[in-house]
């Protein structure tokens, strides 16, 4: 299954959820591969890749059109491969306008690895670019995680509007897998009541599994390792453990 990780809002923890979503579906066994779309390339540089050393990247496959096989690199994480990110991407909508097939470029890069792998996990810029909607012609699914916040909320219902006039406009099969609700705070006095409003109006488009705020998960990052191979007792471990597990399920009774 080709996951695409999508909210045009920033901070939503989308990398955060990204990368620890893919390592904990390579724990339980999956093959699994994280592209990261973003030229900001957050993921690229929480697995421990440097700046320096992001080229090869998916802007090579996407804007240049060239095979994504040897782009593809192993991570510190066994068993993850990762396609780096790349400032190259933040023209990737300049550049994309004027190739043809724009929407289908990554689709088309993915279709030759895709069954190498049982997850593909795309990181997805905060945007609803054109590479946004690549991810989302390229992808079978999609999860939007999001905070439960009130301009996070806000931001929801304008997403999910958006996300159906692209459906509409590509005819394509990606569907909502989830909402994800990441950085949940429960001592704040509102957030028992967003969640109760995002899982009364979504009902079982929501996940069950929610992401607390964890501190392990912000520090990380900074030492290039997944939260698995950071600190495998945190909260934020065992929650994308529990969302990995969430998604194997709803995977196969689809
Ligand atoms: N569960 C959590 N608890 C505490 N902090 C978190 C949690 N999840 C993510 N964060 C922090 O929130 C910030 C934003 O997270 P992240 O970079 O994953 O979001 P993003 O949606 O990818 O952002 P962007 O839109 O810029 O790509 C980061 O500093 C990250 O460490
Ligand atoms: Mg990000």
């Amino acid at each position: 299954m080709i996951i695409a990780i999508i909210n045009n809002k920033g901070g939503t923890a989308k990398t955060t959820s990204a990368v620890n979503l893919a390592a904990a579906l390579t724990i339980q066994g999956a093959r699994t591969l994280l592209i990261d779309l973003d030229s900001q390339a957050s993921a690229s540089l929480s697995m421990g890749i440097e700046r320096a050393a992001f080229a090869p990247s998916i802007a090579d496959a996407v804007l240049a059109g060239k095979s994504l096989k040897p782009i593809i690199r192993k991570t510190g994480a066994e068993g993850l491969d990762l396609v780096t990110g790349s400032p190259d991407m933040a023209e990737a909508d300049l550049t994309l306008a004027n190739l043809t097939g724009r929407e289908r470029r990554l689709k088309a890069a993915i279709e030759p690895i895709r069954g190498d792998y049982d997850f593909i996990i795309l990181d997805c810029p905060p945007s609803l670019s054109l590479l946004s909607v690549n991810a989302m012609v390229a992808a079978d699914a999609f999860i939007i995680p999001t905070p439960p916040e009130y301009l996070a909320l806000e931001g929801l219902v304008g997403l999910m509007a958006a996300v159906q006039k692209i459906h509409a406009g590509i005819g394509d099969k990606c569907r909502l897998l989830g909402i994800l609700l990441t950085k949940v705070d429960h001592r704040r006095k509102v957030t028992e009541e967003i969640i109760g409003i995002i899982r009364n109006h979504y009902k079982d488009q929501v996940f069950k599994t929610e992401v607390g705020v964890d501190v392990r998960l912000v520090e990380a990052p900074s030492f290039g390792k997944t939260i698995f191979e950071y600190d495998r007792s945190s909260s934020g471990a065992v929650a994308y453990l529990q969302l990995a597990r969430e998604i194997t399920r709803k995977g196969k009774k689809a």
